[in-house]
């Protein structure tokens, strides 16, 4: 299982409440997006990653912001299928690789790149895709690395998505606008499926 050839879209989730793990992932599903990438960035993620494992079988689901190998030990154990996380440090990185999880580490520098490289991996995070060059910075990184394929996250949205996904370089993109606060304070699963469903269509 690669998350990366799932879907052309992953969903980046922050979840406050752990009671809308279940009905978020299931409503992302619905729409076509079964990769979901929720951040360690609250409280209760952990506890969300282990609900979703458990409850929502047709979903991949990752920990996201992943930033200390404890961190990589802890998403392990709450059921998560890979590893995403916004940078590569040496350490992150030999735990990770260490976990037997997918990773995708972020990178938005050549020689981070090349490192990475050097570890034998080819599948990154472009982090903060936006803010670090977009879609020039990739077309430029195509031509001396070639082998890496990227998830651009950071900034993409629905409209911008397409001119990510149609780079040879980029397997997929990631982003927020799936799950936007308000449909989850409000317990709007079906804009969360409809939201899904408009990106799973970008790319068949
Ligand atoms: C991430 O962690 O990948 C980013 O916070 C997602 O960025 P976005 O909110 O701009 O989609």
């Amino acid at each position: 299982m690669n998350p990366l050839d799932l879907a052309p879209v992953i969903p980046v989730v922050v979840i406050d409440d752990v009671s809308t793990a279940v009905p978020l992932a299931r409503a992302l599903v619905a729409g076509g997006l079964p990769v979901i990438e929720v951040t360690l960035r609250t409280p209760v993620a952990l506890d969300a990653i282990e609900r979703i494992a458990a409850e929502v079988p047709q979903a991949v689901v990752g920990a996201g912001t992943v930033r200390t190998r404890a961190e990589v030990t802890d998403a392990r154990n709450a059921g998560s299928r890979f590893l995403v996380s916004p940078g590569c440090t040496p350490r992150l990185v030999s735990a990770a690789l260490g976990s037997g999880l997918a990773f995708l580490p972020g990178v938005a520098t050549v020689s981070e790149a090349m490192s990475l490289l050097e570890e034998g991996i080819t599948e990154m995070k472009f982090f903060p895709a936006e803010a670090a060059g977009g879609v020039p910075f990739l077309k430029s990184i195509g031509g001396p690395l070639p082998q890496v394929r990227f998830c651009p996250t950071g900034g993409v949205r629905l409209a911008t998505a397409p001119d990510y996904l149609a780079l040879p370089n980029v397997a997929c993109v990631g982003g927020t606008w799936l799950t936007p606060a308000e449909a989850l304070k409000t317990g709007d699963y079906a804009r969360i499926e409809a939201l899904a469903a408009e990106a799973a269509a970008l790319r068949p």
